[in-house]
């Protein structure tokens, strides 16, 4: 008997993990056609290490060593030495608080995710939702593209567009784009896990399956 070896995740989260989740349960009802193996997070009680264990998938805390915004190198090490030992094709960030260094993205070149609150190129950086608000745009949204040594500046792999309502808070317009998040992560994880996926310079083009 043959069985074909599934396409294999490892996500990387700090808080807490409404998009691994989102991605974890479209594997398990095999709209996504992968698997997570493995979740590793830099913050000790990140709701996405409990998501994980709750859902059976190995999850574990990673010291980030000694720096704010980025990981040491031994931390760097530690990080890739525990993805490629579970044999991750795909590494997804979803929330993961820190930029990742030539040495990570090296490790795993063209093969790491991340998703932003924003329809970038606007609003890069740190609360993007809030950003919006005080631009005063009327549609914003979110945006799944690879990681390259930038700040949420790779080629970007999908967007989905949120309205902006006159009356939202803060809170009200990022919890709409996370439910549009929830939809779109696991799309262009499907469709990565599908080899749907060509990069072209900046152009990321999907096939027809
Ligand atoms: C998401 O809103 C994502 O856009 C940003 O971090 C947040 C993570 O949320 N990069 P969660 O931990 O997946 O709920």
């Amino acid at each position: 008997m043959t069985s074909e070896r599934r396409f294999r995740i490892g996500v990387l989260g700090s808080g807490k993990g409404s998009n691994f989740a989102a991605i974890a349960d479209a594997c398990r009802a095999g709209v996504v056609p992968a698997e997570v193996v493995l979740v590793l997070s830099d913050v000790a009680e990140a709701g996405i290490l409990e998501g994980a264990t709750a859902r059976g998938i190995p999850a574990r805390f990673l010291s980030p060593g000694k720096f704010r915004t980025k990981l040491d190198e031994e931390a760097e090490r530690a990080y890739i030495a525990a993805l490629r030992g579970a044999g991750v094709d795909l590494v997804v960030l979803a929330g993961f608080m820190r930029v990742l260094k030539e040495g990570f993205l090296g490790a795993f070149a063209g093969r790491i995710i991340n998703i932003h609150p924003s329809l970038l190129p606007a609003f890069p950086g740190l609360d993007a939702w809030k950003q919006a608000l005080a631009h005063g745009v009327k549609v914003t949204g979110c945006t799944v593209h690879f990681v390259d040594a930038g700040v949420d500046s790779g080629p970007i792999i999908g967007q989905q567009t949120v309205p902006v309502l006159d009356a939202d808070t803060p809170e009200t317009l990022h919890q709409r784009i996370q439910t549009a998040e929830h939809a779109l992560y696991p799309q262009c994880v499907a469709a990565l896990a599908r080899g749907q996926i060509t990069v072209q310079g900046r152009r990321v083009l999907w096939r027809n399956p």
